[in-house]
């Protein structure tokens, strides 16, 4: 009897407690939504009409369902099994199961007034083994997803790449460094053009290939884990040469997508084709010549990399000369097939750092890093280039994204760019509700965004802008222990709570009524 009592009295606390807490993020999320929130001048308005605001995702950070229904392993589902490699131990295995929970995320999209969302196709997950045999429960997934954003007035906006080589692929020959992966990708890509393409008009081949390359195979901490001894912990790889391989392949096969797509689809579907790059704001650390040489070089071989030959045709010239023999040449073919081949360009910018000459003699280890022979520094006179967020990477300079899209203006010929990623996070731990109060954020979208729109006043073609991310996610390497959302998402009950970002978008994107 006595045990009786205490269990029920034990049962009656824990429903009060649930009770409260429920009622206290209950209350805190209305008294957010009521509050009127300083938007800073920014509306529809200040925007051209037609511009579009979307939030954006990948595949393996949401969907969940890793192993289920079809889909087949990629690179990032082995390395995460391995104890170590992931705070805590995460997974994408569940993740904020967007794949069931897709109506719930897109009718949040369409509350907080967003017109579109961009997320990716996992390769695997239509072609378990990267070619061949069509998982049909994974194009039906797609289709659902699709066809409910169009049920909500949400633009789809499909990415074919974020990170999630095929296993099989890798296996195979060696994935990215193999150039067979140039056919395999583009006939990937042709399947979805042809199964999706006459609902999705906006298509984009790789998200931030320079992240793949380097970090895949300069410091190896991304898989498949490849880099010279003396810059990480790998068993195998040449940082000296294998990047440069693997992002040759990379902009190969966007290219052969991009053709695949205006010779068989556009004409007939007027969709449009772009590649998404990420773009770190490098500013000389002083305004002496050297510095300003290392702040370009660094330029070069980030965004230059890519974007140089799509725009020219060429690597840069600083990195033609510095890499000598080790950079792979386009043929005469080649740069037929790459140059111009993109409708938009998509840049993801979060932040900036200083640059300076080292003035330091040549390493005697190569490496991709190594071979921009830079110093990166993040005060200057001891001021701090902005506030870090919780990745360590990310300091918050929204002067940075002047100067970003404006440099891509000027030395890239104004391209029709769209503003693919931007935000920043907070440690995972935050205390529920607290968590929702997320002033930070909305600073940083606020002044992010006039920076950007100040870009536009002076001439930059920018057409679109996808804040990173709707929800909290698995954050790569860092698991769960950072959270980029919008929306707060507790991990043990999935359930989504809209922060204050959310409710700031969703006031700045308010509609006119006519
Ligand atoms: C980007 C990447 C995303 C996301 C974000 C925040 O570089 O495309 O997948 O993780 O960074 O770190």
């Amino acid at each position: 009897m006595k045990t009786f009592v205490v269990l029920l009295l034990l049962l009656l606390t824990l429903f009060i407690t649930a009770l409260h807490v429920s009622a206290s993020s209950d209350d805190a999320w209305s008294n957010i939504e009521k509050q009127r929130l300083d938007t800073g001048g920014l509306s529809r308005d200040s925007f051209p009409e037609g511009f579009v605001f979307g939030t954006a995702a990948s595949a393996y950070q949401v969907e969940g369902m890793a192993s289920k229904e079809g889909r087949g392993p990629s690179i990032w589902d082995v390395f995460v099994k391995v104890p170590g490699n992931i705070v805590k131990n995460a997974t994408g295995e569940v993740s904020v199961d967007q794949y069931h929970r897709y109506k719930e995320d897109v009718d949040l999209m369409h509350k907080l007034n967003f017109d579109a969302y961009r997320f990716s196709i996992s390769w695997s997950r239509i072609f378990p083994n990267g070619k061949g045999k069509v998982n049909w429960k994974g194009v039906a997934y797609y289709n659902r997803l699709i066809n409910s954003m169009l049920e909500k007035g949400i633009t789809p906006y499909a990415n074919l790449y974020h990170y999630d080589l095929p296993l099989a692929l890798q296996e195979k020959y060696g994935g990215l460094l193999g150039d067979q992966v140039v056919k395999d990708f583009a006939d990937y890509a042709d399947f979805c053009f042809k199964t999706f393409g006459d609902r999705v008009k906006n298509w984009m081949t790789f998200n931030e290939p320079r992240v793949v390359a380097a970090l895949g195979f300069d410091n190896g901490i991304n898989p498949p884990n490849r880099c010279s001894k003396p810059f990480g912990n790998c068993t195998a790889g040449n940082s000296a040469t294998e990047p440069y391989i693997a992002a040759h392949n990379l902009i190969l096969s966007h290219a052969e997508a991009a053709k695949r797509y205006r010779e068989k689809y556009q004409p007939k579907q007027k969709g449009r084709i772009g590649i998404l790059l990420d773009f770190v704001w490098y500013e000389p650390l002083t305004r002496g010549k050297a510095d300003n040489y290392a702040a370009q070089r660094a330029r070069d071989f980030h965004v230059g990399w890519f974007l140089h030959p799509l725009v020219y045709g060429e690597y840069p010239r600083t990195m033609q000369e510095i890499v000598g023999e080790r950079l792979p040449k386009f043929s005469k073919s080649d740069v037929k097939t790459v140059k111009n081949s993109f409708d938009f360009i998509g840049i993801n910018q979060y932040t900036s750092y200083y640059m300076y000459d080292p003035h330091q003699p040549k390493p005697n280890v190569t490496g991709y890093q190594q071979d921009w022979n830079v110093g990166f520094a993040y005060e200057r006179t001891k001021d701090p280039i902005g506030r870090r967020a919780y990745s360590q990477w990310l300091y918050e300079v929204p002067w940075g994204m002047y100067k970003a899209v404006t440099y891509i203006k000027e030395r890239y010929g104004n391209p029709n760019v769209i503003l693919a990623e931007n935000g920043m996070d907070d440690p995972g731990n935050v205390t529920f509700p607290d968590a929702l109060y997320d002033r930070e954020r909305v600073n940083y979208y606020r002044s992010y965004l006039k920076e950007l729109k100040r870009a536009m006043d002076d001439g930059a073609n920018v057409t679109g802008y996808f804040a990173w991310s709707l929800l909290d996610n698995f954050e790569w390497l860092l698991g769960y222990s950072s959270r980029f959302g919008i929306v707060y998402v507790d991990f043990k009950t999935l359930k989504r709570y809209p922060k204050m970002s959310a409710y700031w978008f969703k006031q700045m994107l308010e509609r006119k009524k006519h």
